[in-house]
């Protein structure tokens, strides 16, 4: 079939799903108690960083990924920055990750004054390749002491944060063994991952820290805002002192015993993404099916739609197609954004962005080659139920 016959085929079949002329790539849907929690808040005082909200969404946090402790924060930046912070991570450390991340990942290595190394991700999962983590370390660290060095900078290797791409869980308890072997942290960035399993348990829960993110974009949203998950009672304790300006609690009397930071989120943000967590399963079936129906009509025009990899059980937040090059990767861009149907590449590799050109790093092979290809789609819930 002619390549513009193709294009308008999924830009019919893309706007028939959504039922509207114009797709965005994945907006939020207020179709619950947001207005309620809202005016609660207002109604009460109650909108900033103290409230009932912030106390539940906790609580939902812990009882929906299974972990012991979450922690609200003020978004998933913050949430990666006290984790790696809290997991020990120093400036003039080196920090394992992945180039192909939204940049928030590597900023937040940068914020401890560590350098981020990066290792290439696998093609199945888009997320940090075991291989290529055992390749690396085998190749240039030794363990002294029971901690990872790298022989040829002689930095510490303090921690690893491997990210869960598009919600598809990477293969992280291979990840966890390597990290463990190594005497080095893992802290998952699965900010794009809730509501994913790997092998039946929630991703965010195979290091010391997960961490989630409630950006706008997100499959559930409190307008700003982060969570971060742990199972170690000294790292929860830690995260939430030192994301609230690391005040000693007392009634009255101001007293802080760390530099430290105001992530807090405020009970407003909370009060949204509580209502956000109820309709969680619901957002998560409808968005499989229409994973399943993507999957399906993509097959028909022999397009390579990206399906949950082995033992993994993804949130489909952000879908994706994979096409034969780069070119046509631009040529649908360009098509379905003039049809005012979004789409967008994946993000530019962070190992070649100016700031984080100069990191060490291994051949990026599959990362190169999945950031030329892919094309990320439409994605949002489509119920309306309001
Ligand atoms: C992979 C990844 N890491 C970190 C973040 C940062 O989260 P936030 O925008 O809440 O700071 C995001 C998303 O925004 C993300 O996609």
């Amino acid at each position: 079939m002619e390549r513009c016959k193709i294009y308008e085929k999924i830009i019919k079949f893309i706007k028939d799903e959504y039922k509207a002329q114009s797709v965005a790539l994945h907006e939020p849907k207020f179709i619950g108690n947001e207005m309620r929690y809202l005016k609660q808040c207002i109604d009460s005082g109650f909108v900033s960083s103290v409230g009932q909200f912030v106390t539940d969404i906790e609580m939902d946090m812990a009882r929906i990924t299974g972990a012991k402790y979450a922690v609200a924060m003020s978004s998933g930046t913050a949430a990666l920055h006290i984790a790696l912070i809290c997991a020990g991570v120093r400036a003039g450390d080196e920090v394992i990750t992945q180039p192909l991340s939204f940049v928030a990942t590597a900023n937040a290595i940068s914020y401890t004054g560590a350098s981020a190394v990066f290792v290439d991700v696998d093609m199945d999962t888009m997320g940090m390749s075991p291989s290529s983590l055992s390749k690396f370390l085998d190749e240039n660290c030794i363990k002294k002491d029971g901690k990872c060095y790298n022989k040829n900078s002689d930095k510490f290797i303090s921690a690893c944060v491997p990210m869960h791409t598009f919600g598809m869980v990477c293969k992280i308890d291979e990840i966890a063994q390597i990290c463990n072997m190594w005497g080095i942290n893992l802290i998952e960035d699965a900010a794009e991952s809730l509501g994913s399993k790997y092998k039946g348990t929630h991703s965010g829960r195979f290091g010391l820290a997960g961490v989630f993110s409630f950006n706008g974009n997100k499959i559930a949203t409190s307008g700003g805002g982060g969570v971060l998950i742990s199972d170690d009672e000294n790292m929860a304790k830690m995260a939430k002192h030192l994301g609230t300006t690391a005040k000693v609690p007392h009634p009255y009397e101001y007293n802080h015993d760390y530099i430290a930071y105001n992530y807090r989120m405020p009970n407003l943000n909370a009060g949204l993404l509580k209502a956000q967590l109820e309709n969680l399963d619901l957002y998560l079936k409808d968005k499989r099916e229409l994973a399943q129906k993507y999957a399906k009509f993509f097959d028909s025009l022999g397009i390579k739609f990206i399906n949950e990899p082995k033992d993994c059980l993804s949130n489909y937040w952000l879908m994706g197609i994979i096409l034969d090059d780069k070119n046509s990767r631009d040529e649908l861009l360009k098509y379905a954004n003039e049809k005012s149907v979004m789409m967008r590449p994946a993000w530019r590799l962070t190992s070649e962005l100016d700031m984080y050109k100069n990191c060490i790093k291994d051949e990026n092979k599959n990362a190169k080659y999945l950031a030329d290809r892919i094309v990320n789609i439409p994605s949002g819930v489509r119920l309306n139920l309001a």
